[in-house]
């Protein structure tokens, strides 16, 4: 079944209007509510004391709609009795000071009398709620993120850190502490990386020390969210589990380790908002996303906030104009979501979100996102039962490496790499052709794709390195960037050329390196037809300067000491072939390679749609459904292969589309 629904918070109106609500939401097609995951103070208004009567009224008079309930534990947010009972379970920042009251996840995940009121209010919730006919699964908290650097936590990490290396001597060694000195005696020395270390703002606490309180940061909160799952599992065995992700952007958390835990990820999929204040919004950075939600348990997702109107704490962002929500909601069924659940039903009078504007007005007015809403659900209630589980199918993957990330945040090694940016760079190239990608960790099963791409593969094991030769071995395609295979997993520098593990299957060596100032970039001159006809992509960033063996150059620097050397070189291996591309190019680069990358590895592309116009496929069996969505505010024309039937209306549609600004089309053969 298609979910669709809303974020709800009966807590925040008077009861009278409660069945007003829940009566509205029914007109709209709802079928899913989220409920309490900032309702601790009503649910547990004094330690141990529980009050359940007004959630169990509200649920009731949204069961009698016909409406379903995830519940949220409420952990995000700790009412004030809490903290004021732990006062030393407020998280402290890098910076060294404690956060204080006021806002939310301001708690330390590690903190045991916090965790202890964690496992209470879960534990109280699972009882009362694993046999009610309405609620169907549960959200664990809320965006799980914010390393904490309290003393509490610096404990664990040591803690952690003697599970790992067992003796300091190896903890010594792996870390390289010989260096000014850091050998440590005793675990109890072991800091926390707090920016206080570096008073002149130089920032470098050892590499080693820093990426491993990184994972163990990570690993505190999927520990803290373990408790929970192993309560309500316990519990609630009939019920799901899932948590609200924050997408592709969000880079302080393992995802994958979060996302084991649970039956399916769920993400909070937001685009106007203050801080990307701009008129056009480029589609293919909410559908990286997608992809990267999907890639974490390789299966279909919900999300679980959609966006329902303008953002917005102190500044409102642009209205979302006519067609947009459901644009941008088709947009995240269209990359594998089987739920879309909007955030939030009405907008709050009062706390931090003022003006973060839900699908009804302030005063509880239904307008034109209400409207608009309530048109996609009558819809999906003809449509949704064909949609739901169908998949999406990819093969091309990008691979997500969270210790390259992680590594890359001690050390960017230019001002202006950013990790997920060059991620997004790559995969605007393929998204912009329609091509359908994951995004896969190191561990995932390569052999289900035909190109994969490994960009700033910084810290790589053995392992993943061995398995990224056999693939290209078995005739796949590989497409590794700069900055790959520079640490090992102690995030100490390897002994040996780079690309590291990978300069063999690559048939590549890197002699020396430039960094580029910010600014500074220049021409790649191709040496082989056909790749970039017209185009003139820039090498910038970073530029490696190659030896290269047998493999074929395919452009060259033009510029600086090393014009003329190699910058992209493509080199059979096996039955496959292994593409470097020597340095951080522009996004064109990318969408110059791309049809070339495509091409060697024989994946074929689904549609060539206008600019602003996305085509995305989602298989049902041997049944294949088809997503036009036209992202500009201006008809678009479209060439579909033959004649298609549109899936809500019927009707046959014509192999020459026309699109209405900001239209969706749902097509099957
Ligand atoms: C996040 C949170 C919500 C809400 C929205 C809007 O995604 O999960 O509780 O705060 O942002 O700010
Ligand atoms: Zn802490």
């Amino acid at each position: 079944m298609f979910r669709f629904g809303v974020d709800y918070y009966p807590e925040h109106w008077p009861e009278e209007r409660w069945e007003t609500d829940a009566r509205l939401m029914q007109e709209a097609g709802f079928n899913t509510v989220r409920l309490a995951e900032f309702a601790w103070s009503r649910l547990e208004p004094s330690p141990g004391r529980f009050d359940f009567d007004w959630l169990d009224r509200a649920i009731a008079i949204l069961h009698a709609r016909g409406l379903q309930v995830v519940l949220g534990t409420p952990t995000a947010s700790p009412p004030p009795w809490v903290m004021a009972m732990h006062p030393d379970a407020f998280r402290v920042m890098e910076s060294g000071l404690p956060v204080s009251y006021g806002n939310r996840r301001n708690y330390c995940p590690t903190h045991a009398g916090y965790r202890e009121r964690s496992r209470i209010v879960t534990q109280a919730m699972a009882e009362h709620y694993a046999d009610h006919p309405a609620v169907i699964g549960w959200q664990t908290d809320n965006e799980f993120g914010d390393r904490c650097y309290c003393r509490h936590c610096q404990a664990a990490f040591q803690s952690w850190l003697q599970h790992k290396y067992s003796s300091l001597d190896a903890l010594n060694a792996a870390w390289g502490a010989i260096f000014w000195s850091h050998v440590y005696t005793a675990w109890s020395q072991i800091p926390a990386p707090l920016a206080t270390a570096a008073p002149f703002g130089d920032g470098s606490h050892n590499p080693g020390l820093a990426l491993d309180y990184y994972r163990f940061m990570s690993d505190q909160y999927v520990a803290f969210q373990h408790e929970q799952i192993e309560i309500l599992r316990r519990e609630c065995p009939a019920h799901f589990i899932t948590h609200n992700l924050m997408g592709a952007g969000y880079d302080r958390l393992d995802y994958f380790d979060l996302a084991a835990d649970l039956d399916f990820v769920s993400w909070d999929n937001y685009r106007r908002m203050q801080w990307t204040f701009r008129p056009e919004v480029n589609p293919s950075e909410a559908a990286l996303s997608h992809a990267v939600m999907r890639g974490l348990k390789q299966k279909n997702f919900w999300v679980m906030e959609q966006q329902a109107g303008s953002g917005g704490w102190q500044i409102v962002s642009v209205a979302p104009r006519p067609g947009e929500l459901q644009l941008w909601a088709h947009q995240s069924i269209a990359h594998g979501a089987d739920a879309i659940i909007f955030f939030r039903w009405r907008t709050a009078r009062f706390g931090a979100e003022q003006y973060w504007h839900g699908l009804l007005e302030h005063d509880g007015r239904t307008g034109r996102r209400y409207q608009e809403i309530k048109r996609m659900g009558a819809e999906l209630a003809r449509v949704g039962a064909q949609i739901a589980g169908s998949e999406v199918r990819a093969e091309v993957a990008i691979l997500l490496d969270y210790d390259s990330r992680f590594a890359f945040q001690i050390q960017a090694n230019n001002p202006a790499f950013h990790y997920t940016a060059h991620l997004h760079d790559i995969y605007q190239a393929f998204h912009a052709r329609n091509v359908a990608v994951d995004v896969v960790a190191g561990d995932a099963d390569f052999s289900r794709y035909k190109l994969l791409v490994a960009p700033a593969l910084y810290v790589l094991s053995e392992t993943t390195a061995r398995r990224i030769e056999q693939f290209v071995e078995a005739g796949g395609v590989v497409l590794v960037t700069p900055r790959t295979g520079v640490k090992d997993e102690t995030n100490t520098v390897v002994n040996m050329p780079l690309p590291g593990l990978l300069a063999r299957v690559c048939g590549v060596e890197v002699e020396e390196y430039d960094s580029l100032p910010e600014g500074v970039s220049q021409p790649l001159a191709f040496e082989q037809p056909g790749i970039c006809d017209g185009a003139s992509p820039h090498a910038r960033i970073w530029c490696d300067i190659l030896r290269t063996g047998d493999a074929q150059v395919i452009a060259r620097y033009t510029q600086e000491y090393y014009a003329g050397t190699p910058a992209i070189t493509a080199n059979r291996y096996g039955a496959g072939h292994a593409v470097y591309a020597a340095t951080f190019g522009d996004a064109s680069l990318y969408t110059m390679l791309a049809p070339w990358l495509l091409k060697l590895a024989g994946v074929e592309g689904t549609l060539t749609t206008p600019v602003g116009v996305e085509c995305c496929v989602r298989w049902q069996g041997e049944r294949a459904i088809w997503f036009l969505l036209n992202h500009t505010a201006e008809e678009r024309h479209v060439t579909l292969p033959a004649p298609m039937v549109d899936i809500v209306s019927g009707q046959q549609v014509d192999a020459a589309v026309i699109l209405r600004p900001r239209q969706v089309l749902m097509l099957t053969t």
